[in-house]
């Protein structure tokens, strides 16, 4: 699967309360050339906000769920229109789960052991999280260099400040991020700030 899949430069990590703003969200992401999101099942809104998006926008938007924890729940995101899965740790079981789903997996991996697992489950791209915590792009350049077909997406952390950064390194295809859509800017309405923010990230990752 992972051989085709591939990941947009900048993957907004969305924790979103009222699915009823899902749409006007992915909106204003697109505004700002971000044509992708992470939704978190951190809240209720969670299912109901990726199926808002993907029924209305599943053309050009691709919607993903993300803090997936339970191979229970991916059942429930894939008939949502979830096109890949995000979980924060890496676990074999709920990876199988998502491959057979027909979801793109991006596991979270911390570790070379983690990587390790996630090749032997034959994929080429994990989350690499928390990543500001566990050094940044210099732990992603060690770890790069034995697992020369691995490609590392970070979250945690992630900024205007450093994502250039890690988006140069060839092994990154891709950084995640909440910078974008804080629950605070979605819950007031602020879609002009979030596009804005978009677009910042937009132009910052084409440097
Ligand atoms: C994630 O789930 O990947 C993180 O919560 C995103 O981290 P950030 O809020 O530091 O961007």
């Amino acid at each position: 699967m992972s051989d085709v899949f591939e990941w947009p430069p900048v993957i907004p990590v969305v924790v979103i309360e009222d699915a009823a703003a899902a749409v006007e969200l992915a909106h204003a992401l697109m505004s700002g050339g971000i044509l992708c999101a992470e939704i978190t099942l951190r809240t209720p809104a969670g299912v109901a906000s990726i199926a808002a998006i993907a029924s209305t926008l599943g053309d050009v938007f691709m919607v993903g769920a993300g803090t997936v924890v339970h191979p229970g729940q991916l059942k429930e995101v894939a008939a949502a229109g979830a096109r890949f899965a995000v979980s924060p740790g890496f676990d074999d079981e709920l990876v199988e789960r998502m491959q057979s789903s027909g979801l793109e997996p991006l596991p979270g991996t911390a570790t070379a052991t983690e990587v390790q697992r996630a090749m032997r489950a034959g994929i080429d791209a994990v989350k690499f999280f928390p990543a500001d915590r566990l050094g940044g792009i210099e732990t992603i350049r060690a770890l790069s260099a034995p697992f020369l077909g691995m490609h590392f997406i970070p979250s945690g952390g992630v900024s205007p400040q450093n994502l250039a950064e890690y988006l140069r390194h060839p092994q990154v295809p891709a950084v995640c991020g909440s910078w974008m859509v804080p629950a605070e800017l979605i819950r007031a309405g602020r879609f002009d700030t979030i596009a804005q923010r978009a677009r910042e990230a937009t132009e910052l990752a084409a440097t």
